[in-house]
């Protein structure tokens, strides 16, 4: 089969491998579209230990089933599935309480690291263990549904957290993930959000996804905060960009009492405002990937209640991968999500 595999870091290519066999728990699932994600882009150079080549990457996946192992029951060839890019163990303490976002044995599909190796979805096919898949809806096309894993983050960062009708919202940074806990935070009925970025773009595309104003990122944040709240502050803010002076921004921003949920982690460690923080009581809250998201995230998006679409920068062929990881981690303006589409039948 062919598959985009990281030869060494920074040097994608095209090569022929065989097709994995699923074990006895697992399908083989043809791989119609796999989203490239940024974890993808930050492994791909070596900076995050967490893709040592050689190794197939790829977690955002969609496709139909093309194989199932003995042990099998739910699912048969010709399903149309995608899979949560967590492979959870079922049965650790975590599991058994629901959290299988922070299972004890946690694998992610399309990552190699000290302790696994897990062979991804940029190519022709992989293997997962079918615990894990979901059944798509008709209505979803597969370029699509290889954003289920991204609109799940966002929907498991709003779960965290009380939302109120009458609230008002900050999310701090109009990326891709900032972008989609936007659209989730409506869908939760929190229909007065405000956004913020340092990027232009990113932000009219937040105007035109329903924020309720854009605000710039930068010194002046806060006095714009105060402005549109009548100096009392934001009740909720969602930070996800990840870094020293937007998880200040976001403490800056709540309310006393209010709820700030950290997604972003560009930086493995950041600066507290410790006294703010306990004197105004506010919440931290972490949110990590999802936990059972995948459904409600389907139903939003087959609704149209959270819109994909505009969030898709380009459609490729398995062959350009190369080029559009070289692009991306040159951060080249304007790009958001590209999926590639390795086993695509045409
Ligand atoms: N917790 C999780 O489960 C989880 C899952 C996925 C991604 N993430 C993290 O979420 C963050 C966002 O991911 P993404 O895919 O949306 O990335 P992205 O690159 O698409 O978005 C980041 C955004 O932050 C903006 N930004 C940069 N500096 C800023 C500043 N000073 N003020 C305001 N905005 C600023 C950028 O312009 C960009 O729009 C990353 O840290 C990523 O690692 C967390
Ligand atoms: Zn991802
Ligand atoms: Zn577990």
């Amino acid at each position: 089969m062919k598959a985009l595999l990281l030869s060494q870091y920074r040097h994608l290519e095209v090569a022929d491998l065989a097709v994995p066999e699923p074990a006895r728990d697992e399908v083989l699932i043809r791989v119609a579209a796999c989203g490239i994600c940024g974890s993808d882009v930050h492994g791909y150079d070596g900076s995050s230990g967490r893709r040592i080549p050689p190794i197939v990457m790829g977690h955002e996946a969609a496709g139909t089933i093309a194989a199932v192992g003995k042990d099998v029951k739910k699912f048969s060839e010709g399903d149309r599935v995608t899979f949560d890019s967590t492979i959870y163990c079922g049965s650790c303490a975590n599991c058994l309480r629901g959290d299988v976002n922070l299972c004890d044995h946690r694998q992610v599909v399309g990552v190699s690291c000290a302790d696994y190796r897990r062979a991804g979805a940029f190519a022709e096919f992989v293997a997962v263990p079918a615990r894990i898949l979901y059944r798509l809806p008709e209505i979803l096309p597969f370029e699509e549904a290889a954003m289920l894993e991204a609109v799940s983050v966002a929907l498991h960062a709003v779960s965290l957290v009380p939302v109120h009708p009458k609230d008002k919202a900050l999310v701090v940074g109009a990326g891709m993930i900032g972008l989609l806990i936007l659209q989730a935070l409506h869908a939760a009925g929190c229909l007065q959000v405000y956004i913020s970025d340092v990027d232009p773009t990113r932000l009219n595309l937040a105007q035109e996804l329903g924020a309720a104003a854009t605000l710039t990122a930068g010194p002046d944040l806060i006095s714009q905060v105060m402005a549109v709240t009548g100096g009392a502050g934001m009740d909720l803010v969602i930070e996800a960009v990840g870094i020293d002076a937007t998880v200040k921004a976001a403490i800056d921003s709540v309310r006393k009492g209010g709820d700030v949920v950290l997604v972003g982690n560009v930086s493995p460690e950041v600066t507290l405002p410790l006294q703010k923080v306990v004197t105004r009581q506010i919440r931290l809250q972490g949110s990590c990937a999802s936990a059972g998201e995948y459904l409600r995230a389907m139903e939003l998006m087959s609704s149209e209640s959270i819109r994909v679409k505009p969030l898709i920068t380009a459609i490729a062929p398995l062959e350009e991968g190369p080029r559009w990881f070289e692009r991306l981690y040159a951060r080249e303006p304007n790009l958001m999500k590209v999926v590639l589409t390795p086993g695509k039948i045409s």
